[in-house]
């Protein structure tokens, strides 16, 4: 396109172009809640941030749109991810996603990532056709399952002997979690283990972004076999006028399960959320997640709200 240029997203400067792009262009997006400049400076602040293969596309000197491309520093095989591409609704069907993603792509070659992944809702057609026309091919999908809190299910095998503990953010909760966490999640797709330095910013910092996070951890004896982090997105819920919590990752140990400790887990973490007031809970789930959690969900009554698809393509 005549006019186009991209360029490197510039440390300290870009914030608010980068965040204004994004919101305008994701407010499409169902329940679209628009991120604002604290949360985005937080994000900045995390262990693993890196204003490496950001790009901005600007049209006669304008800002547009913007794409990334990113690695894990902390994953051992050649993979990358690319972030958007985002481009303003104005600006559309003249090739700029295209070329930003492009750039982001071969920010990644160019790092000798050899394969690299991204995502989307299904419901957005364009990202869908951007990605089948770049190559990438769909290799999961994904589901988010709510419930109302009304009537919750109980005597469904959920396990009695577990003692259920509130736990904090000390240095030994933030071990614990880690350990019961990537343990949990070691078969899972695309699962790397979480360093304890990472999980100890999130679980440190999480709440500066509205969102109050409660942790429980299910014991038998005095032996941790299970967790549960779940809570409530104040910002989003006053912005959509809703009362909504959300779980937001369960797990039990390989040992200990089919035993109903997960149900018991999160039933009591139901209790607990309407007990704060909130009218319906949500979910997140690989539908092809190895332990069958799809099943556990659907026997607790969640139902399908909407899918998204993750989607890689070899790069070179
Ligand atoms: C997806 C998005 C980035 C595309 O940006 P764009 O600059 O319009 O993309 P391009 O002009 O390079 O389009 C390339 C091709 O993608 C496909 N495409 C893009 N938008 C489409 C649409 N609305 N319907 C059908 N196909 C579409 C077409 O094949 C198009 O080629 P064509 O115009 O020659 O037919 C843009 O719609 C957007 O910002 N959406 C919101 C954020 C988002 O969903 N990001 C994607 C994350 S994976």
């Amino acid at each position: 396109m005549q006019g186009m240029n991209i360029r490197p997203y510039v440390e300290g400067q870009d914030d608010e172009t980068l965040l204004s792009i994004e919101n305008a262009a994701w407010a499409e997006a169902p329940e679209f809640v628009p991120d604002t400049i604290e949360q985005f400076r937080i994000g900045r602040e995390s262990p693993n941030w890196t204003p490496d293969g950001m790009y901005i596309a600007e049209v006669d000197g304008k800002p547009v749109g913007t794409a990334n491309g990113y690695i894990d520093r902390h994953r051992p095989e050649p993979l990358g991810f690319m972030g958007g591409p985002s481009v303003l609704p104005e600006f559309r069907r003249q090739g700029i996603g295209t070329a930003l993603a492009r750039r982001a792509l071969d920010y990644l070659c160019s790092k000798k990532m050899e394969r690299v992944m991204t995502g989307c809702g299904d419901w957005n057609k364009p990202a869908r056709a951007l990605l089948a026309r770049l190559g990438f091919e769909p290799v999961r999908r994904s589901s988010l399952m709510r419930r109302p809190l009304s009537q919750l299910p109980s005597g469904i095998g959920e396990n009695q002997e577990v003692e259920i503990e509130v736990r904090g953010t000390t240095d030994e909760d933030v071990a614990l979690f880690t350990r019961l966490s990537n343990a949990a999640f070691k078969e899972h797709f695309a699962h790397r283990d979480d360093t304890e330095e990472e999980r100890a910013f999130w679980m440190r910092n999480i709440g500066k972004m509205g969102l109050v996070v409660r942790r429980t951890v299910a014991s038998l004896g005095a032996e941790p076999v299970g967790y549960m982090v779940h809570g409530i997105d104040q910002r989003e819920n006053k912005e959509l006028g809703i009362r909504r919590g959300g779980l937001w990752s369960v797990g039990v140990l390989k040992e200990y399960r089919n035993r109903g400790i997960a149900k018991r887990l999160m039933l009591e973490g139901m209790e607990w959320l309407k007990g704060q007031g909130m009218e319906e809970v949500e979910l997140g789930v690989d539908n092809e997640n190895v332990t069958q959690a799809l099943r556990l969900y659907e026997r607790l009554g969640f139902n399908l709200v909407r899918s998204s698809t993750t989607f890689e393509r070899p790069l070179g």
